[in-house]
């Protein structure tokens, strides 16, 4: 049986259609409302909205569940490689060993960049963040890699996947090796795609680097556990720009831009910078819960809390698990990660954080992470931004394919002034009651 939902407006009831998705997870199908009733709905910031139905990314916030395309991301994290998760994400199926052969060398053939946008490196300001200087580059890539006229349009849009799956990774570690006034390190066919980035970033000609297997692991672990999350603020945004049928590179430029903000992506930053700040006032994290709590304070523990999750993020808990298994087998210790470990142990027992469901998310621990790896500190959002390409990439298929796309357009309820006459500028800031002189 169809279920509805009534909705009574001034003794009128309208029914309206109740969609069931596959996981048992229920909305209102408000698509008729405005046209059969005159109202809209009013829902700031989303919360209450679904925005798609989509086959990709299954979430569950109040139990701690992530899946992408049905598999618990725990699976994934475990057995599988990050190109391998990419497609899985963007085909919905997991690759046969001649599929992937063939995903992996379409990635090598595409790796590299136009020599001329070494150019554009050379002419950014020295202090810009890296992630301006991505979100700019992968909107020029349309201008060095423009249609493919003579492709059908699926190969082209293949194509396109592997070119910003293969060339972001390339543009990253070269924006980095040019920030060091450093030789540029070409990808290399040799190398599996992780290997390769750390490769491209850390290789020199005076100091060879050696691919060490566990940070290879703890890359694809990294990029794995970003790869997709379903309708967060920068897939929205692809999905939001892209709705308007612009290109992809110019979508995944407005995922980018909104994934730098402190809230969303640029979080992973945030915490690390979190916890020196608590290392260097002696370690105790007690002033900075009790701000947290402050209501007068604008200041949020980083990497706590989330839109979705009320519980631990599953992906924290992995992020731990890497992180202390990476120190480990490094032998190294990192005295953030004693702050870390603090400050979560503090927060999780404070009844703030617990009344408002606040737990550590996939930002807490996933800076620790990069710096183990030897990722400088303002590239963290940059490799969020890697690992976040297969989602984009697959949202923004599903998007176009999808029979009822329409283009992104809320409306709003408008609370400003009222209709009023436009006053010439010499009689503005005038008495309105005065009469005109004669
Ligand atoms: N520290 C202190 N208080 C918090 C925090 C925090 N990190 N997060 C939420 N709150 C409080 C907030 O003050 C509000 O309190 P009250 O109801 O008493 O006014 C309540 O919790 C709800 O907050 P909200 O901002 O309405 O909730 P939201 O669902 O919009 O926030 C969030 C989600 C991620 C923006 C928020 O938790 C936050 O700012 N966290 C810190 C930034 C962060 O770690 N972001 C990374 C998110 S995970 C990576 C990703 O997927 O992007």
């Amino acid at each position: 049986m169809v279920k509805t939902a009534k909705l009574v407006i001034d003794g009128r009831s309208y029914e309206l259609p109740i969609v069931t998705g596959s996981e048992g997870e229920m909305a209102i199908d408000i698509s008729g409302l405005r046209k059969n009733t005159g109202l809209i709905t009013l829902d700031p910031g989303y919360a209450n909205t679904g925005s798609c139905e989509s086959n990709i990314t299954f979430m569950d916030g109040e139990k701690g569940i992530l899946r992408y395309r049905g598999i618990p991301v725990e699976q994934l994290a475990e057995h599988s490689t990050f190109v391998e998760t990419a497609y899985l994400l963007i085909n919905d199926e997991l690759p046969t060993r001649k599929d992937l052969t063939r995903f992996s060398v379409m990635l090598n053939d595409h790796s590299l960049v136009h020599e001329d946008m070494r150019a554009f490196f050379e002419n950014f300001p020295k202090r810009a963040h890296p992630m301006g200087i991505l979100s700019s580059m992968v909107n020029a890539l349309r201008a060095f890699y423009p249609e493919l006229r003579e492709r059908t349009d699926e190969e082209e849009i293949n194509i396109t996947f592997a070119r910003l799956l293969s060339k972001v990774r390339t543009l990253a570690a070269m924006s980095y090796k040019i920030s060091l006034g450093h030789k540029v390190v070409y990808p290399s066919h040799k190398l599996s795609y992780c290997a390769n980035f750390l490769n491209m970033m850390f290789d020199s000609p005076v100091r060879p680097y050696i691919i060490d297997q566990e940070l290879v692991k703890a890359l694809e672990v990294f990029w794995i556990l970003h790869a997709d999350h379903e309708q967060n603020c920068s897939t929205a945004a692809v999905r939001l720009v892209g709705s308007a049928r612009v290109n992809l590179y110019a979508a995944i430029s407005a995922g980018i831009s909104a994934l730098w903000g402190p809230l969303h992506g640029g979080a992973n930053q945030a915490v690390v910078e979190m916890l020196k700040g608590i290392s260097d006032s002696g370690g105790d994290p007690a002033p900075f819960l009790s701000r947290a709590r402050d209501k007068n304070d604008p200041f949020r523990l980083m990497g706590f809390g989330h839109r979705v999750y009320k519980t631990y993020d599953p992906r924290a808990r992995i992020m731990k698990k890497t992180c202390n298994k990476i120190l480990k087998t490094l032998k190294r210790k990192d005295p953030l990660l004693d702050v870390a470990w603090r400050l979560e142990e503090a927060a999780v027992k404070d009844p703030y954080f617990i009344d408002h469901n606040l737990y550590p998310n996939v930002d807490f621990y996933s800076g620790i992470v990069l710096r183990a790896i030897g990722i400088p500190l303002d590239m963290f959002t940059v490799m969020f931004a890697i690992g976040r390409l297969p989602g984009w990439i697959s949202q923004w298929k599903e998007s176009i394919e999808d029979p009822k796309w329409k283009l992104h357009r809320p409306r709003q309820i408008y609370l400003g002034s009222r209709e009023k006459n436009y006053i010439p500028i010499e009689d503005r800031g005038k008495d309105p009651t005065s009469k005109p002189r004669s």
